[in-house]
């Protein structure tokens, strides 16, 4: 866990993050910096197996670890990187089941954060309900 204040921060964070990666398989190293409405970031980065379908995604690691310690909402920004996206140079953008799973910890907290999808040259900032339009969540089991 460490203090944010601005994004170049929370994009160093998720870099940092990044060079935790265990990704022997795909060689695809992923960070991600999750920042709350305290300041606080917490961190996470993609965890492959030997049984490659299991590998954990570098957000929902982060989220994880959120959760885990008691966090249920205040959201406001994300930052993901990865070594490179779509052609070589796109940001990455996260995963399906990531949006799913950041979904989850946004709507607790009634908050739409910014997803800063970091690539080699170029970051594109964007809102988890353009990733997630008309999500499932929380709400949705009342
Ligand atoms: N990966 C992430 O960590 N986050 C994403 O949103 C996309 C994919 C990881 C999973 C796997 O370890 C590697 O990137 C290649 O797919």
């Amino acid at each position: 866990m460490t203090d944010a204040t601005n994004d170049e921060d929370l994009i160093a964070a998720a870099r940092q993050a990044a060079s935790q990666s265990y990704s022997p398989y795909s060689r695809f190293p992923v960070g991600a910096a999750l920042r709350f409405a305290d300041g606080t970031v917490v961190t996470g980065t993609n965890i492959e197996n030997a049984s490659y379908g299991l590998a954990l995604c570098a957000e929902t690691v982060a989220v994880a670890k959120a959760m885990a310690e008691g966090r249920r909402g205040g959201l406001e920004a994300v930052a993901v990187t990865g070594p490179r996206g779509k052609g070589g140079d796109q940001p990455i953008t996260p995963c399906g089941r990531c949006r799913q799973v950041l979904n989850e910890l946004a709507q607790l907290g009634g908050t739409d954060p910014e997803i800063l999808c970091v690539g080699p040259g170029e970051v594109r900032r964007t809102r988890l309900s353009t990733l997630l339009p008309d999500a499932f969540g929380p709400a949705s089991l009342d």
